[in-house]
């Protein structure tokens, strides 16, 4: 008997803090990042079929070989020879692209969905090897909340859970590839001994973050400013709202700005409603715990 449909959360992250260490001698670049995944999301719904078809409420969203969603099943069926195919639907409520790892949360849900639909056990090991086949970011959706990261970006080590209720995402309407943002950066290669240090230091950065005192950093803002001015204006807006922080998400063009009351965050969201061009979502943090309960649909599935 076939697995009746389901549908999934998939959510967005942000960075609430991005360095770029430099260039390593796979062409990736090494990072010190805390990711925290939040309350925006996509909804996946998956059913049994035989063939594999993928649809989308959004336009701009491709379906074929280049979404992460149909990468994910590919890497599936190969690892576990499963012949069934799959129908799934992708409500697109993350902007894609936009620093906010939708298409990535988007690949690491269908692997967890399709394991489900096709009832196929996955170790841990294998996901997150799959994850990282998929992309840089993809990881770290096998776990959510709020996670340090390094190497790629797929190396995790904990750090405190922050919870933040009042945060306002201004999406302006920005398209830049996350291979060139890389490249604009220049970061020159890493020796091993460079790694390892400055390694040490971001770590403490990530791992002593606070968002009332610390200064919330990203190295892509400097030149994505340049290249996006509107994306520069966005943060500056945001802060003149009274935002407490307000940071680019990964290599843009989203920023987020955290308030510290629901008043202050509505009068804000009034006030940029004369940007129209811009992209708005009122948001709260997702704890790991929470991000864990909406997977658990999935749970049986997936071995330690
Ligand atoms: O891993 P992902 O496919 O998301 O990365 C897209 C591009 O961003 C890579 O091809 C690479 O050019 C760049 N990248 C990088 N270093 C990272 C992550 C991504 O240089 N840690």
């Amino acid at each position: 008997m076939s697995v009746q449909p389901f549908k999934l959360p998939s959510f967005a992250k942000l960075n609430w803090h991005l360095r770029v260490l430099g260039k390593r001698s796979d062409g990736f670049h090494e990072l010190c990042t805390v990711f925290q995944t939040v309350s925006l999301a996509d909804v996946i719904s998956f059913a049994a079929d035989d063939e594999f078809i993928l649809t989308t409420d959004h336009p701009d969203i491709q379906t074929g070989e280049t979404n992460l969603i149909t990468r994910a099943a590919r890497l599936l069926t190969e690892l576990k020879g499963v012949s069934a195919g799959a129908r799934i639907h992708l409500e697109k409520k993350i902007p894609a692209p936009g620093g906010l790892g939708g298409g990535s949360s988007n690949g690491a849900v269908a692997l967890m969905g399709l394991a489900r639909l096709w009832s196929v056990n996955v170790d841990k090991a294998d996901l997150s090897e799959m994850a990282a086949k998929l992309g840089s970011d993809v990881p770290f959706f096998m776990h959510g909340g709020t996670s340090g990261a390094s190497g790629r970006g797929t190396e995790f080590f904990p750090v405190p859970e922050i919870e933040e209720k009042h945060i306002l995402i201004v999406a302006p309407r920005c398209d830049i590839p996350t291979g060139r943002a890389f490249e604009v950066l220049g970061r020159r290669d890493l020796t091993k001994t460079d790694a390892i240090s400055i390694l040490k230091i971001c770590r403490n950065e990530a791992l002593t973050l606070n968002l009332r005192e610390s200064e919330l950093v990203n190295d892509f803002e400097k030149v994505i400013f340049e290249i996006e001015p509107e994306i520069k204006r966005a943060k500056e807006k945001l802060l003149e709202l009274e935002a407490r922080k307000a940071l680019m998400s990964g290599s843009g063009a989203s920023v987020f700005a955290v308030f510290d009351s629901e008043e202050l965050l509505q009068s804000a969201y009034n006030d940029l409603q004369i940007e129209d061009t811009w992209r708005k979502y009122i948001v709260r943090t997702i704890s790991r715990m929470e991000y864990r309960e909406s997977l658990k649909p999935v749970k049986e599935f997936i071995r330690d």
